[in-house]
């Protein structure tokens, strides 16, 4: 079975989740299904990625009870002006009355929707160096004002953010009015971008962390790096097994995303990795560099501040 991390609401949350950034429609669905069948129990989608529904029909046509699982879904950067809009047509597509997780899905609100999943690069590049993004004059504290009334509602169990550096929580947790302390804060990690001082900050600050992009995306250097491939046989496993048994290992929630039911049931299998091993991938790094695998070119986003 899989460890839970408590968050600080005292919900439990399974440690690993299904991620789905990226999954079409038809690949979702069949994800979904094949992933609830290996035993996952927690599914991380967003608004976002456009999957919604096939998310809700898969857990329809799952046969397991809805309070047996842990679904996250996330607030679209164009509708920080109103979260409970956002909130109740994400319920809409999934089909559920709950979630038990919402999201602001990146700390910054967008007049138009030109990030929609998959046109990234079709966003013009400015001579800067940034991508021609209308980013809205509006503050995320705004928003996150909004997402605490939504517990209330009982349309979502439990809030908290992604993608927020230290100095986006700050801003939360500094505010002076005694906002609430988000749950989660879902962010990129592997062992190229270890983000090791953000995740004591959650720590201190009693937020769990969650790891998106665990393998490295789809353009992962880590799965075929020859001390994976190694340690993995002497785990009798795979690199991806590693990769998640690291992230589990650091104490945060791991979100391996894969539309493949066979890599889907072996993500599962969980290993433990000795000291040693555990050091090793810490320090692959050091052969591969520093890198962050997702949407390197969003430089007027504040995570990156
Ligand atoms: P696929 O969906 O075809 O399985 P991340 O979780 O870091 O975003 O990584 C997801 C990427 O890694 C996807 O391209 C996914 O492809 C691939 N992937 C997922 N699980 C495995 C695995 N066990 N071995 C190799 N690649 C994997």
């Amino acid at each position: 079975t899989v460890p839970t991390l408590q968050l600080n609401t005292g919900a439990l949350l399974p440690a690993i989740g299904l991620g789905t950034w990226k999954s079409s429609e038809d690949d979702t669905y069949n994800a979904v299904k094949s992933a609830i069948a290996a035993g996952y129990r927690h599914i991380d989608t967003a608004a976002n990625y456009r999957n919604e529904s096939a998310v809700g029909r898969a857990i329809r046509d799952s046969g397991i009870p809805r309070e047996d699982l842990w679904i996250t879904t996330k607030l679209v950067s164009t509708q920080h002006r109103n979260p409970k809009e956002g909130l109740e047509g994400s319920l809409k597509r999934l089909g559920l009355d709950y979630v038990d997780l919402y999201l602001i899905h990146w700390p910054v609100a967008l007049k138009t929707d030109k990030l929609a999943s998959g046109d990234l690069f079709s966003i013009p590049l400015l001579p800067n160096g940034r991508r021609d993004i209308d980013v809205e004059d509006w503050d995320f504290v705004k928003t996150w004002r909004l997402m605490q009334e939504l517990p209330k509602t009982g349309k979502c169990r439990n809030i908290g953010v992604s993608n927020f550096s230290i100095n986006n929580l700050k801003k939360i947790l500094e505010s002076g009015e005694k906002l609430t302390v988000p749950a989660v804060n879902q962010i990129e990690v592997h062992p190229q971008l270890p983000q090791t001082e953000l995740i004591d900050f959650c720590k201190d600050h009693g937020i769990v962390v969650e790891a998106y992009s665990p393998l490295g995306s789809s353009d992962s250097a880590m799965l075929t790096h020859p001390v994976l491939v190694n340690l993995a046989k002497k785990y009798d496993a795979q690199p991806a097994n590693v990769l998640i048994n690291w992230g589990l290992s650091r104490g945060y929630c791991v979100l391996p995303k894969s539309i493949n039911d066979m890599r889907i049931k072996s993500n599962f299998r969980q290993i433990t990795l000795s000291d040693e091993d555990f050091q090793a991938v810490t320090h692959l790094i050091d052969e591969l560099g520093a890198k962050r695998y997702v949407q390197p070119d969003w430089r007027p986003w504040p995570i990156f501040e």
